[in-house]
């Protein structure tokens, strides 16, 4: 088939790719030309495992090309896969829809013939309803040109394979018509097993929010829960796996730490609490408020417990914090737990000395003012205490001995309940986690 992606962010460049990979013809629509131009050479201007490398062997094979014309773009395909972004207002916890309304709105008036219109960003209940009214009234095509929402779940770090092999397909129609056509698009992946749930426009778009807004939850949940283990002396990481071991709950999303960031979870509960408000529901959802608070004090946490181990405040001590990336195997900083806290106890009159493995370039970008060591030694060296934010295996497979000779003081705080405490303290190391023994 003939597609094209709009949009070639994070979401829209893993689907391009993934795409010409289950054998489709894409091509990327980018305003940005700088970015447009990186790709078109076969380059990801962000970090994401086996991205890159899928994106050059289909650009080399003339498979996937780019372009800034939603004239060619309509031209050339049936179907139009909408993977802009919909960051939080600048003014409101509500969802910016800009670019999407943008993006519907430029391609419409060169539909001529009949095709597909499948918006993939994460939008608040009420968006695809609207952009099918603009569609049929601007689109030459009239009605043979039909909107789609198909929400889209991949994780950062894991995106080629979401996309490639997602857990769901899930598609909201108008029309048995465009039904069909769906099942058709992804008839390669359904033949294989993955389920398909076709619904309309809202709970399509519903779906979407509702599946970050639990796992949001479940991560403030633990979170709490570890707050209560600090102080009854409790181990939350215990109780995660003990409570975990019950299928109706589930071990994974029960990780204990500094809590969630990054582009989507923050950002979708709120505008998910903000759109109720606007249906005039908010009560259904205000306990997301609570969700949203228990993370960012985990953020507090972090720091109250680093200012306890340096004996009372951060002030020209050496701290060093190991993770800028919201997570790891991403380069991704927006709203990240390490690079906050790293930020506030620089703030806070510490010197602080951060190491990431990927994220150097955007945390730089984001928090200028901060210092960035070329290695975990490096961040280390001369530090009163450790910080560990983010997971990467490599901070799993550090000689403690070697790290010992380094720091001015053996002490360590993993913010992410990962690291094997016991074998820290043994040696030497006074070692904390948050919510443990
Ligand atoms: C999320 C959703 O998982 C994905 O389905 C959706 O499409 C986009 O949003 P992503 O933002 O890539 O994906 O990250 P995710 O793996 O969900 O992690 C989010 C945050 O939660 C990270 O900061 C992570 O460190 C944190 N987290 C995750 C925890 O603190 N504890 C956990 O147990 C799991």
């Amino acid at each position: 088939m003939n597609i094209t992606v709009i949009g070639c962010g994070y979401l829209g460049t893993t689907h391009a790719a993934a795409m010409a990979e289950l054998g489709h013809d894409v091509l990327g629509v980018e305003i940005d030309p700088d970015k447009r131009a990186l790709l078109a050479a076969g380059k990801v201007p962000f970090f994401e495992p086996g991205l890159e490398a899928l994106v050059a062997r289909h650009v080399a094979a003339g498979r996937l090309r780019f372009t800034d014309s939603y004239e060619e773009a309509a031209a050339c395909a049936d179907f139009h896969l909408v993977c802009v972004g919909t960051p939080q207002l600048a003014s409101s916890m509500g969802a910016d829809v800009s670019h999407v309304d943008a993006a519907v709105g430029s391609l419409a008036p060169y539909l001529t013939r009949p095709s597909y219109v499948v918006g993939k960003s994460t939008v608040p209940v009420g968006t695809a309803a609207r952009l099918a009214e603009h569609l049929t009234a601007h689109a030459p095509a009239g009605d043979d040109a039909e909107l789609v929402w198909n929400p889209e779940f991949l994780r950062e770090g894991f995106a080629v394979q979401d996309t490639m092999r997602p857990d769901r397909i899930v598609v909201g129609v108008g029309s048995e018509r465009a039904e069909k056509a769906m099942r058709e698009f992804y008839a390669p992946m359904t033949d294989s097993g993955i389920p398909i749930v076709v619904t309309d426009y809202a709970t399509a778009e519903l779906v979407k929010v509702a599946a970050n807004a639990f796992l949001a939850t479940k991560i403030s949940f633990i979170n709490a829960v570890g707050e209560v283990c600090d102080t009854a002396g409790a181990d939350v990481v215990d109780l995660a796996d003990a409570i975990g071991h019950d299928a109706r709950i589930g071990r994974r999303f029960l990780n204990a730490g500094v809590g969630f960031g990054g582009g989507c979870l923050p950002k979708d509960i709120r505008a998910f609490v903000h759109r109720a408000g606007e249906l005039g529901v908010e009560d259904a959802m205000s306990f997301l408020r609570q969700v949203d608070d228990i993370n960012q004090r985990q953020r507090q946490r972090v720091t109250k417990i680093a200012q306890e181990m340096v004996g009372g405040s951060v002030v020209g001590k050496r701290i060093c914090v190991w993770g800028a990336a919201f997570k790891p195997d991403s380069d991704d900083v927006r709203d990240s737990p390490a690079l906050e806290i790293a930020g506030n106890l620089h703030l806070m009159g510490g010197w602080v000395s951060v190491y990431d493995p990927k994220a150097t370039e955007t945390a730089q970008a984001r928090f200028p003012t901060l210092s960035y060591a070329g290695s975990a030694a490096e961040a280390a060296q001369d530090a009163d205490l450790i910080l560990h934010l983010t997971e990467w295996p490599e901070f799993r497979a550090i000689d403690l001995d070697e790290l010992g000779a380094v720091v001015a003081h053996r002490r360590l705080l993993d913010g992410r309940n990962i690291l094997d405490l016991a074998a820290w303290r043994s040696a030497g190391w006074e070692a904390r986690g948050m919510g443990r023994r």
